[in-house]
């Protein structure tokens, strides 16, 4: 490789598009309704768990074979253990990349015909039960919805091909600021609520008999899945990263930033979800229905509504743009693509999967493996099954077999702050804890054991 590896521009812009990888979906609609299936309170604390504990270190392990290499997933350790099956990871990394792709842009579709609806008014209809039926109609309605994953997938093309740095960074600078402080108001609005009280107990209060094994399953897939973890995508992103990058404070802060979205979303919806009396566990559907019933209760509701809806819709942008980038990089770098054919390439699959994963909610419901249909298998697939796997080989790899030279020089930085017991406290748990966790939660979650 001769041409010089792009490059984040500042540390802001660093901070800016990890997060922005994270924050998506992943927080405001997946969390969201997984909590509501998962029982709530329990599900939270065992979430935070994976994300603190073995979500945290995996993040600066993704970030240490990144940064250190310099390259994609597939090329970063057939440099770093040349001949040996590590590489593993990259293949599943770039399968887990295109599985989720394809399910997340049908829901990015969905924000796309929300802010539509939000303009016009949802078709005139206000109640709780039509605008319930209205997503039902939507959804299945087979050609909207299908339409709407291809135009969101489109647009992905268009900034992608642009290149790294002018199209992701500059558009994460700008609107994660705004979804925050968007997100506040909403929940300021949702505490307002009669059923505010029996919302946030759900959310916060544990209740441990609700606790399976399936459950431990689903919060670590959600963890990994709203952290961008176990597939490459934070290798892929740390490659860009400059020598002075802290990695351990921005796995912290993006750790931080992704979570509290995430809770942020679960105050906004399950006060509505109570009030509205709605089931909390009603699946993926959960927050498209509750959503327009709490912005048509305020005042300037379809302002409300479009600005949330496009800041949703942003905020799905740029973590898909962060799961073709693994692919996108891994062809320019190891096959010399044209970052122009290599983005093609990427967006023509996700939208051959992609069509198939809308249609799956009408046309296609019946095509279902293990009782699941295509969309949530796809979801199941990647979020629990391939990302754990990526994540414990990716902890391993750093844990065991990376030098610890390289550990230690890639964890250090120059001001000091990083002291020598924090890098021992990151390898502990690369080394026994995150690959001892995953491990059983699988063994028990899968029921193997
Ligand atoms: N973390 C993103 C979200 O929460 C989803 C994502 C998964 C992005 C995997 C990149 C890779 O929406």
């Amino acid at each position: 490789m001769t041409e010089k590896r792009a490059q984040f521009a500042t540390r802001l812009g660093v901070i800016a598009t990890t997060v922005g990888s994270a924050v998506g979906l992943g927080n405001i609609w997946r969390f969201p309704f997984e909590a509501g299936v998962h029982g709530g309170g329990a599900f939270l604390l065992i979430d935070l768990f994976f994300i603190f504990i073995i979500g945290v270190p995996v993040v600066c392990a993704e970030f240490i074979i990144g940064r250190h290499t310099g390259l994609n997933v597939r090329g970063a350790f057939r440099v770093l253990a040349p001949g040996k099956p590590w590489g593993i990871v990259g293949y599943l990394g770039i399968i887990a990349s295109i599985l989720i792709l394809s399910f997340y842009s049908v829901v990015a579709g969905w924000t796309l015909e929300y802010i539509y609806q939000s303009l016009t008014g949802f078709g005139g209809v206000s109640s709780i039960a039509g605008l319930h039926s209205q997503f039902d109609g939507f959804a299945t309605s087979n050609w909207r919805p299908a339409m709407w994953t291809l135009i969101f997938l489109a647009i992905n093309y268009f900034i992608l091909a642009r290149g790294v740095q002018k199209g992701i960074e500059k558009m994460s600078n700008i609107m994660m600021p705004l979804l925050f402080v968007i997100l506040i108001v909403f929940c300021i609005n949702s505490l307002r609520m009669p059923g505010a009280a029996e919302g946030l107990s759900f959310l916060f209060k544990p209740d441990f008999s609700q606790v399976t094994p399936s459950v431990m399953l689903g919060a670590m897939g959600q963890a990994f899945f709203s952290l961008s973890l176990g597939l490459g995508c934070l290798i892929t992103y740390s490659s860009y990263f400059k020598q002075e990058t802290p990695l351990l404070r921005t796995a912290g802060i993006m750790a931080s930033l992704d979570t509290l979205v995430a809770i942020l979303a679960g105050i906004i919806i399950f006060p509505a979800v109570f009030t509205f009396g709605m089931e909390p566990a009603a699946g993926p559907k959960l927050v498209f229905e509750i959503l327009p019933s709490i912005f048509m209760r305020m005042p300037g509701s379809m302002l409300w509504s479009v600005l949330f809806f496009i800041l949703l819709f942003l905020a799905s942008l740029s973590s898909t743009i962060s799961m073709s980038e693994i692919t996108i990089a891994y062809m320019t770098d190891e096959f010399g693509f044209s970052r122009r054919k290599a983005t093609g390439c990427n967006i023509v699959v996700a939208m051959v999967l992609g069509t198939l994963c809308a249609l799956s909610f009408g046309m296609i419901s019946d095509w279902t493996v293990c009782g699941l249909t295509l969309f949530n298998l796809f979801d199941y697939l990647s979020s629990n099954i391939i990302l754990p796997i990526g994540g414990m080989i990716i902890s391993v790899f750093v844990g065991w077999v990376l030098d610890r030279s390289v550990v230690r020089r890639e964890l250090m930085t120059d001001d000091g702050s990083v002291r020598p017991w924090m890098i021992r406290l990151v390898t502990i748990c690369l080394r026994y804890i995150a690959p001892a966790c995953i491990g059983l939660v699988f063994l028990f979650g899968l029921g193997l054991w």
